[in-house]
């Protein structure tokens, strides 16, 4: 197809010929049906070569390059905000478009936890964090196809999102927005997600790149990483999303890394990105994270609202002074044309259409069902009957109102902010659903200030549900994993009249428990976004079972962490020099290391059912450096209900040279087992997750040596062994 209603004959130049020849049969007699009316024309446009859409991106990007002023290719070097009514579309940010070219307006919007344009309402999905819970790629895909698919239809070209920041501590405040502790988990789930939003070719987007690990001083701080630590970790999991998904979008973030701007960074954007990655998309500043128009030169595309650093008497002075080339602005300029134009943004209107809202809350009941985590189900308290449960009490603010917080003025005010802060079109609440589901049975409520009346429900029901919430938005850190006191105490006095009572979670990050032996039941829900009642209601009543693993360790108590002294978090100067000094040892790697049991470890999760993990089997049991290895095992479901099992599969790497984890993520599987099922799964161990990062020779290695191989239920329980030997 070509796009020919704007040429004129008179304007037919070389080029146009040429563009005429390279046409198929089709296209020129498309092209000559036009004529005529196009001869005609008065108010004649010039030829477009670039909107011939049998070309590729880059040639097309090549072509309009070339018939740019240089102050219309500076204008592609920075987008602004729209503000509210303003324009017909809204967005976060946006480019204007060149009308005299045909270039498109550029539009963009939040986030990871559904589109947040400043204005529509759309689909609120659970928090992210939950997405990876689910370790089955289907969910974090399914969240980015829903969601994209509403991107299109508001008018969006560009979700920023996944957020897939690694979990240094459990009080940085927008975990609850990215992917957990490991790199490889996260990377996968980013890449799946990545996958679901381009499907509608929308453009993803990986934020943020990189060591973004913290609020405090976001803007300002540097993330001194020692170069190990950054590659193996932090970088990691957008290496393997960029190798999984191709996505058209990386967001640089706010802060320095080794004292260098996050958008300004020749060795994070270049050297690591699109040099060693391969990255072949363009990327846009965190709002706003430039400092300086030669930011273009070190790798970045686009400043986002808005330092002004881009404006052209910046670049022309930049450039007078030797500082960049000209070059640089066409190297830049060139690549966000070119995913402006393989994601098809000039061959498309920005019509918007209704959103499917009906499929949003489908999707995100499912993602909030697959996402959710059992932690404790003592005597088989759970799932609820209706025959064992005939009267419930259910007690908490959460159940009923979702924006329910701890109390605190300052979260309260900012869950309303934040690039996760969806306006939801529908919110359904677990009061409302447990009733539904429960009929026949009395369900009753009391808010969470009203001690006395839950004590009273609690002690004649025979089940009490207690819903805690614990928030945390955009902007802050986190300042404890404990729940408020006056959560705790309401667990405690209802707990005291109530055998079976079940403590269920809603929060985007880790809590802490020292209330966990007076209860039979914890679900951890996450955030579970606007379907969360249902989903907790199907969850509850084992409609559903539930399959979702911990992404992160959960602690035993405040403080029990990595990067735990005052200069690793916030950092000295309260969040200026943000030291790394635990190097790789984040997450589980760090509690192995430290030999520290946790509350509850990575990959842990209870199913109403039970699995058994047998016969371990290398496919080969040695190979080259570059050789994927191939294990399978067996796995049975020895209970009496359907159920999943997310397998995992660690790697401990030989001890030579650098010191290395225990174990680390090597691949995992969830498995589906109908009861007395039994299912042998082979999965395969990417040479990438045996290697080391090697700062000499900036890349990663794979040692000749033997290597462990674990199988189990999570970090912790891994029943099977294996080795395999690298020659
Ligand atoms: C956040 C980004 C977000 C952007 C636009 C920034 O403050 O860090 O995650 O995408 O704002 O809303």
């Amino acid at each position: 197809m070509i796009d020919l209603p704007n040429r004129t004959c008179n304007n037919m130049t070389a080029s146009w010929t040429k563009t005429l020849r390279s046409l198929s049969v089709a296209g020129i007699a498309a092209a000559l049906a036009f004529t005529p009316a196009l001869m005609g024309s008065a108010n004649a446009t010039p030829v477009r070569p670039w909107m011939n859409t049998a070309l590729t991106p880059e040639q097309r990007a090549d072509k309009l390059l070339k018939a740019m002023t240089f102050s219309q290719k500076v204008h592609m070097t920075h987008g602004q905000k729209i503000f509210k009514g303003d324009k017909a579309i809204p967005g976060i940010g946006w480019i204007p478009p060149i009308p005299e070219l045909g270039v498109p307006q550029f539009v963009q919007s939040d986030g990871p936890a559904g589109v947040r344009n400043g204005d529509d309402l759309a689909s609120k999905f659970p928090s992210p964090i939950a997405y990876a819970a689910s370790w089955d790629p289907s969910i974090p895909y399914l969240q980015g196809r829903v969601a994209g698919e509403e991107a299109r239809a508001l008018g969006t070209d560009q979700l920023y999102g996944p957020g897939f920041n690694l979990a240094r501590n459990p009080l940085g405040g927008r975990g609850f927005e990215y992917y957990g502790e490991d790199p490889y988990l996260s990377g996968m789930m980013a890449a799946a997600n990545v996958k679901g939003i381009q499907s509608n070719k929308v453009i993803a987007t990986l934020k943020h790149y990189v060591a973004n690990n913290q609020e405090m001083l976001r803007n300002f701080g540097s993330s001194n990483v020692p170069e190990r630590a950054l590659n193996e970790m932090y970088m990691k999991p957008f290496q393997i999303a960029i190798a999984e998904s191709n996505p058209g979008g990386v967001m640089c973030s706010y802060n320095q890394i080794n004292g260098v701007h996050g958008c300004g960074n020749y060795y994070t954007l270049m050297t690591s990105l699109r040099h060693r990655m391969g990255f072949k998309g363009y990327v846009g500043t965190d709002h706003p994270a430039s400092w300086s128009p030669t930011d273009l030169k070190n790798g970045l595309n686009v400043e986002m609202p808005f330092n002004g650093m881009t404006r052209e008497p910046f670049i022309r002075a930049a450039i007078a002074a030797g500082k960049m080339t000209e070059k640089d602005v066409d190297d830049r300029v060139r690549e966000t044309l070119t995913v402006m134009f393989r994601f098809g943004l000039f061959d498309r209107d920005h019509k918007v259409r209704p959103i499917n809202v009906e499929r949003g809350y489908q999707a995100a009941k499912k993602i909030a069902q697959k996402g959710a985590v059992l932690l404790k189900n003592k005597n088989n308290a759970l799932p609820l009957s209706t025959a064992s449960s005939k009267t419930i009490a259910v007690i908490g603010n959460p159940a009923k109102d979702t924006k329910a917080v701890t109390g605190d003025p300052i979260r309260a005010f900012a869950d309303q902010f934040g690039s996760s802060a969806t306006k939801a079109i529908r919110q359904d609440n677990a009061l409302a659903e447990i009733t539904k589901r429960a009929k026949g049975s009395k369900v009753t409520y009391n808010a969470s200030d009203d001690t006395a009346g839950a004590v009273a429900s609690a002690k004649k029901a025979d089940t009490a549900l207690v819903f805690v919430a614990q928030s945390s938005a955009e902007a802050f850190d986190n300042e404890t994993i404990e729940l408020s006191r006056s959560d705790q105490d309401l667990i405690d006095a209802v707990s005291k009249v109530n055998k079976r009572t079940i403590v269920v979670i809603y929060t985007g990050y880790p809590v802490a428990m020292p209330w966990l032996n007076k209860v039979e039941g914890v679900l951890n829900m996450w955030e579970p976004g606007e379907a969360g009642g249902a989903a907790v209601a199907s969850l509850l009543f084992g409609d559903v079972n539930p399959s979702g693993r911990l992404p992160q360790t959960f602690p035993a108590a405040d403080g029990q962490w990595p990067a735990n002294t005052f200069s690793q978090f916030p950092g000295d100067g309260l969040g200026m020099n943000v030291n790394y000094t635990e190097g790789i040892w984040i997450g589980y790697r760090w509690y192995q290391k430290q030999n520290l049991r946790p509350l509850f470890p990575f990959g842990y999760g209870l199913s109403y059912t039970t699995f058994k993990y047998s016969a371990p089997r290398l496919i080969a049991t040695s190979g080259g450096k570059n050789t994927p290895i191939k294990v399978s095992f067996t796995v049975t479901n020895t209970g009496t209900r359907a159920g999943s099992s997310a397998a995992q599969i660690y790697v401990g790497k030989p001890q030579a040279g650098l010191p290395v984890p225990v174990k680390e993520l090597g691949a995992y599987q969830m498995v589906h087992l109908k009861p007395g099922e039994s299912k042998t799964v082979t999965v395969t161990i990417d040479p990438l997750q045996l290697s080391v990062w090697n700062d000499q020779l900036n890349k990663f290695v794979v040692k000749p040596g033997v290597y462990k191989i674990y199988i189990g239920q999570n970090v912790d329980n891994t029943p099977l062994y294996l080795t395999y030997t690298v020659r």
